[in-house]
C-alpha cells in the first residue's frame, strides 16, 4: 500500500509518526513542494493549481490514498481534490487535515482556544465555518505567524524561533487560554519553543492523530484493499526524487525532530 503525504516543505512530515502508528507497513511518498514554499503566503488560486499538481503526480506514482498534510492546502483545496479523485473511475481517498479546533474545545470544555495557522488558512473560510460550527460560545481566537514556516524551511529551530513566537505572543493575555492549536504542520517543530512561552495549564492541541485515525479508517473501507508495503519512504522535492544521500538525511532529520516533539506535552 502506498500513502502520498503532500505538504509545502517539511510540515508534513510531523503527521508520518501518527501515520506509522496506524499503518505500518504501508509505503510513503511524501511530496515536499520545496520550490513554493511558503504556500501561506500565496494566493488561494496559486495554492489550488500547486495542490492539484502535486496531488496528480503522487497519484500518478501509484498511491492509493493521498493526505494533504498541510492546513493551508487543505483550506483551499480539499474539496477540488475530493471532486477529482473521489468520484473518478479510479478512487483516491482524500484526507485533509485541518486545525484542531474541536478537538481542543471538547478537550477544555468552557476554556479559550487560540489558533496559530498560517495567514491563508487564519483568513480563509473554511476555518471559519468550522470555528461557526463547534464554537457556539465564541471561545476561539486566531493567530497568523507565518514566520514559522520560513524558519522551519531554514531548520531554524532554536533561539531565533524561540523570539519570534515570543514577539507574535507578547500581546495576548495567555492565562485567559485553555489550549492552543497548532494550525499548521510546520509548527509542530517549534512545540518545545511553545511549551516554555506558554502558561503550562494551556495544552498544546494538533491535528495529526486525528488524521492518521481518519486515513486509517477510509483506507479500511476501500475495495478492494491495497496491501503490501515495507514502511519505507520516499521523497519528493516538487516533484523531483530526493535521491542524494545529504538531502534525504535533510529530511530524515526533520522526521526525527518531528518524532521527539510530538511526544511533548
Ligand atoms: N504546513 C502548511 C500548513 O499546515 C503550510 C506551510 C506554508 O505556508 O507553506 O498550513
Amino acid at each position: 500500500m502506498k500513502i502520498g503525504v503532500f505538504d509545502s516543505g517539511i510540515g508534513g512530515l510531523s503527521v508520518l509518526p501518527a501515520v506509522r502508528r496506524y499503518l505500518p507497513m504501508a509505503d510513503i511518498l511524501y511530496y515536499a513542494d520545496e520550490k513554493n514554499v511558503p504556500y501561506g503566503e500565496k494566493s488561494p488560486e496559486e495554492i489550488l493549481e500547486l495542490s492539484k499538481k502535486a496531488v496528480a503526480f503522487l497519484v500518478e506514482k501509484g498511491a492509493d490514498a493521498i493526505v494533504v498534510a498541510c492546513n493551508t492546502a487543505t483550506s483551499v483545496a480539499v474539496a477540488a481534490l475530493r471532486e477529482i479523485y473521489e468520484s473518478a473511475e479510479r478512487f483516491v481517498p482524500i484526507v485533509g487535515m485541518e486545525p484542531a479546533v474541536k478537538k481542543a474545545l471538547e478537550q477544555c470544555p468552557g476554556g479559550r482556544v487560540l489558533v496559530a495557522a498560517t495567514p491563508v488558512t487564519v483568513k480563509g473560510k473554511k476555518l471559519q465555518l468550522l470555528i461557526e460550527k463547534y464554537d457556539s460560545g465564541r471561545l476561539t481566537d486566531t493567530l497568523p505567524l507565518p514566520g514559522l514556516v520560513r524558519l522551519a524551511e531554514r531548520g531554524s529551530f532554536g533561539e531565533e524561533a524561540e523570539q519570534y513566537i515570543k514577539g507574535e505572543l507578547s500581546g495576548l493575555a495567555l492565562d485567559d487560554y485553555s489550549a492552543l492549536v497548532l494550525g499548521c504542520t510546520h509548527f509542530n517543530y517549534f512545540k518545545d519553543s511553545f511549551r516554555r512561552l506558554i502558561p503550562q495549564k494551556v495544552s498544546i492541541v494538533d491535528g495529526a492523530e486525528g488524521t492518521a485515525k481518519r486515513l486509517a479508517s477510509r483506507i479500511s473501507a476501500l475495495s478492494p484493499k491495497p496491501n503490501g508495503g515495507s514502511g519505507e519512504i520516499v521523497f519528493f522535492s516538487s516533484g523531483e526524487l530526493v535521491d542524494d544521500s545529504p538531502k534525504r538525511e535533510e529530511f530524515l532529520r526533520a522526521l526525527r525532530r518531528a518524532e521527539i516533539m510530538e511526544v511533548l506535552k
